[in-house]
């Protein structure tokens, strides 16, 4: 039996003994047998939940663009490792080999060492779902650059904080991009958030849609003629196994994003190990994750994980709609894609149209289908299992997250029997637990609890980047000794895990999680805003959609409601981008409070959900009237 390959349920539950009884001997034997390192480990695992701190594989030396070009060359040199699959279906796909990946991730390499970016440096991609964004994440990790990718959908407001947050000297972006039949400026909104970024020395600038441009001199550089008069070879940085691969930001309860920070080896062996089993990949597949690369999902599971393996990961340009809604399909017989990971909200919107359009597609090729990024309903559970995957395909519902680096609760396909909206058990050395609000953990089954995890994971991310009391805080101090999720879960009969959603102010709209701090913060930046108020209910094909409460200044009573909305979607367009505008807003006298003056969002959201038959005992609130006013504006 190899500990790399898990073939079947009983095989899993062996080695999931075995990782739990010794890590460090069992993640040791996988570390050494199916990665290239430059120096050995001294010690395999140090940790302390109290500090926090983890270490995996202290002493070693390697490089993660080794593991995932340079070794695949003797054997995989003219397979492909990335497909490039375009917006436009009259574009040809591009196979990318990895003899090609190889030459071009060291010829983007040596473009950002004449830039001056050397070791530790942090460069911002902002690009779209172009090759140029794969070598730009590769050739940084290549010299030991610390990437950090924004997501080309983010507004200028919302690069400029992440751009000054990690300190970023470098910024590697493309005139526009594609998004079905829209084409976007980024651009534009690069040179809008360098006004407030003076760190930044030098932008890059890929072409891809051959719109108009301002170039700053100095500042800004075409990159396909530095590319182009760039050598193909580069050398390797040798990097230390805990220096940081990337920081990756993503939403927060409260306050600013936080820049989580994933370090070379640890990360490399999870996402490996994972990407292997969890998708149960085999040398000649073709697989998809429709992610873009701006979420850790594409990040762990379109790039490092699958290239770690040798093998072809499609990256896709364009939308699910574009040309029609059977695009997906389309391209899964194209291609003949094996295993197929999208998210709930993408299936919920496909799950709404013909059925022809999936019917029109030879879909046989599928063999996994996984699915990622919130709860999956037991309704889109079906449709995906029904009409994709013909009953014949296992799906993988992936639980996990950003800080995680990897999936953690999975079934294994064709291993773990999988059951509609749950998770299932927890991968190879995850030990999840579920606690109780007092703090104790919840032992046995068919229970429910916050979901924490025990012991440390070799993806663990391991601090916010320049704040590290606030890592602390936010996961290690809700439950001592202990990595709190933020989720709540369920364990049945049989100890399945089912995800519940967020217990804390995270609203996953559309699989991207937004925190109602900062979208409120935006709202109360409108002249005539008071205060507001935030919170999710459910949306048929989004998960959740945001609704608002919004309390006026004397004089904006008097203006026009609809005018106003538009306003405020605008602002908040402007300061995050349009995934967090909001679907509904109303205008309130007040917002209920308690005595300390904290917002009852259980209230708001029960109202906003139209579930009014259990409101609870209001009477304790600062103003319970204000609760049958709202009601009353909202109409339920
Ligand atoms: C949610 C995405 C239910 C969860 C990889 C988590 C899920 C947050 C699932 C992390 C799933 C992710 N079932 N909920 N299969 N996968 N989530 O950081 O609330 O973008 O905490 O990472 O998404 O989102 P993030």
């Amino acid at each position: 039996m190899s500990n790399y390959h898990i073939k079947n349920l009983e095989e899993y539950f062996q080695i999931y003994r075995k990782s739990v009884r010794n890590p460090e001997l069992f993640w040791e034997e996988i570390a050494e047998e199916h990665f290239v390192w430059r120096k050995r480990w001294n010690n395999i695992l140090s940790w302390d939940f109290e500090k926090p701190e983890v270490k995996w594989f202290e002493g070693a030396q390697l490089n993660i663009t080794e593991n995932c070009i340079d070794r695949h060359l003797t054997k995989y040199s003219d397979k492909t490792a990335i497909l490039f699959e375009p917006n436009s279906v009259d574009e040809p796909a591009q196979h990318i080999t990895y003899k090609q990946l190889y030459a071009q991730v060291n010829k983007m390499s040596n473009v950002l060492k004449l830039q001056g970016v050397k070791k530790g440096d942090r460069v911002c991609i902002y690009l779209p779902m172009i090759p140029e964004l794969a070598y730009a994440v590769l050739a940084c990790a290549r010299i030991g650059a610390i990437h950090s990718v924004v997501f080309a959908g983010f507004s200028s407001t919302a690069l400029a904080t992440r751009i000054n947050d990690c300190d970023a000297s470098v910024v590697i972006t493309a005139d526009g991009s594609y998004r079905g039949a829209k084409s976007i400026d980024l651009k534009s909104i690069v040179d809008e958030a360098l006004n407030d970024c003076p760190g930044v020395k030098s932008v890059l600038v890929a072409e891809r849609t051959g719109g108009k441009m301002n170039l700053v001199s100095d500042r800004d550089h075409l990159l396909a003629p530095l590319m182009k008069g760039a050598s193909e070879e580069c050398a390797i940085e040798v990097m230390d196994a805990e220096d940081p691969l990337f920081i990756l930001y993503t939403s927060g309860s409260t306050g600013k994003p936080k820049g989580m920070v994933h370090s070379c080896a640890g990360y490399m062996v999870y996402t490996a190990y994972t990407f292997k089993n969890i998708f149960q990949y085999r040398e000649d597949d073709v697989y998809w994750c429709t992610a873009d690369i701006g979420w850790i999902t594409g990040h762990s599971y379109i790039l490092y994980g699958p290239l770690a393996n040798g093998a072809t990961t499609v990256m896709f340009e364009g939308v699910p709609s574009y040309p029609d809604y059977g695009r997906f399909w389309e391209v899964v017989e194209k291609h003949k894609i094996t295993q197929f990971y999208t998210a709930p909200t993408a299936i919920r919107a496909l799950a709404k149209e013909p059925l022809e359009l999936v019917e029109k597609y030879d879909l046989s090729s599928l063999k996994v289908l996984g699915s990622v990024g919130e709860p999956i309903n037991e309704e889109a559970w079906h449709w995906y299992n029904n009409n994709v995957g013909k009953k014949e395909s296992p799906i993988v519902d992936t639980w996990w997250q950003t800080e995680t680096g990897g999936i953690m609760i999975s079934p294994i396909p064709y291993s773990t029997p999988t059951k509609p909206t749950f998770a299932t058990l927890p991968f190879i050395g995850v030990q999840p637990a579920l606690m109780d609000e007092n703090g104790k953990e919840i032992k046995g089954n068919q229970v429910e609890g916050r979901l924490c995890i025990k012991f440390p994971w070799p993806s663990i991310a391991r601090t916010i980047w320049g704040n590290h009391e606030r890592y602390r805080e936010t996961y290690f101090s809700a439950y001592k000794n202990m990595y709190f999720t933020g989720d709540g879960a369920s364990r049945d009969a049989v100890g399945y895990y089912r995800i519940t959603g967020r217990v804390d102010d995270v609203i996953i709209v559309s699989g991207h999680n937004l925190g109602t701090a900062p979208i409120e913060d935006a709202i109360n930046e409108h002249q005539g805003v008071a205060e507001s108020a935030i919170v999710g209910f459910p949306h048929d094909i989004k998960g959740n959609a945001l609704f608002g409460y919004v309390i006026l200044k004397e004089e904006a009573n008097s203006r026009d409601q609809d005018e106003l909305r538009i306003e405020i979607n605008r602002l908040i367009s402007e300061k995050i981008g349009p995934i967090a505008k909001l679907d509904k807003i109303v205008f309130v006298p007040g917002l209920p409070k308690t005595r300390s003056g904290k917002i009852m969002r259980r209230i708001l959201r029960k109202i906003a959900s139209n579930d009014v038959s259990n409101l609870g005992d209001v009477s304790t609130l600062l103003n319970p009237d204000v609760v049958e006013q709202i009601r009353k504006i909202v109409g339920v």
